[in-house]
């Protein structure tokens, strides 16, 4: 059920680290394994040096050991159905397969269920690197 990872995902965002942008984000992941993996953004005063949420779950999950991304969800407290970043989708790609589902939220729970090729058409992908 969704709302147990949107649950998690409020509960992340709680510990962002965000005293730059005042942006608070949370994501909460559903492994492959079962698990609940969480994260939040992650800020530092030489700003590009801060993170998204979803890495800081990913990092997670992979020494957590999970592997695949089965849901994750995404919450923001100041905008609503926030949806990942660029650089997030693509990390979120490397972990996801075809019936993956990424949940957006408000504060009242999951608002948007979007599969992994509605995030992300087209993704970089090569045999070439392996
Ligand atoms: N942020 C995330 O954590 N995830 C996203 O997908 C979008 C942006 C964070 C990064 C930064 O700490 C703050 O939101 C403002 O951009």
């Amino acid at each position: 059920m969704a709302h147990d990872l949107f649950e998690a995902a409020r509960d992340a965002m709680a510990k962002a680290h965000a005293p730059y942008s005042k942006f608070p984000v949370g994501a909460a992941i559903r492994a492959d394994d079962g698990k609940i993996y969480t994260g939040a953004n992650i800020e530092n005063l030489s700003f590009p040096q801060g993170w998204c949420a979803e890495p800081t779950a990913i990092g997670c999950m992979i020494m957590g050991g999970g592997k695949t991304i089965r849901e994750i969800a995404v919450i923001a407290e100041k905008l609503a159905l926030c949806p990942p970043c660029g650089g997030c989708r693509q990390k979120i790609r490397e972990f996801a397969s075809a019936d993956t589902r990424i949940y957006l939220c408000d504060e009242a729970g999951v608002q948007k269920t979007l599969t992994m090729e509605e995030l992300l058409p087209f993704s970089f992908e090569t045999d070439i690197l392996g």
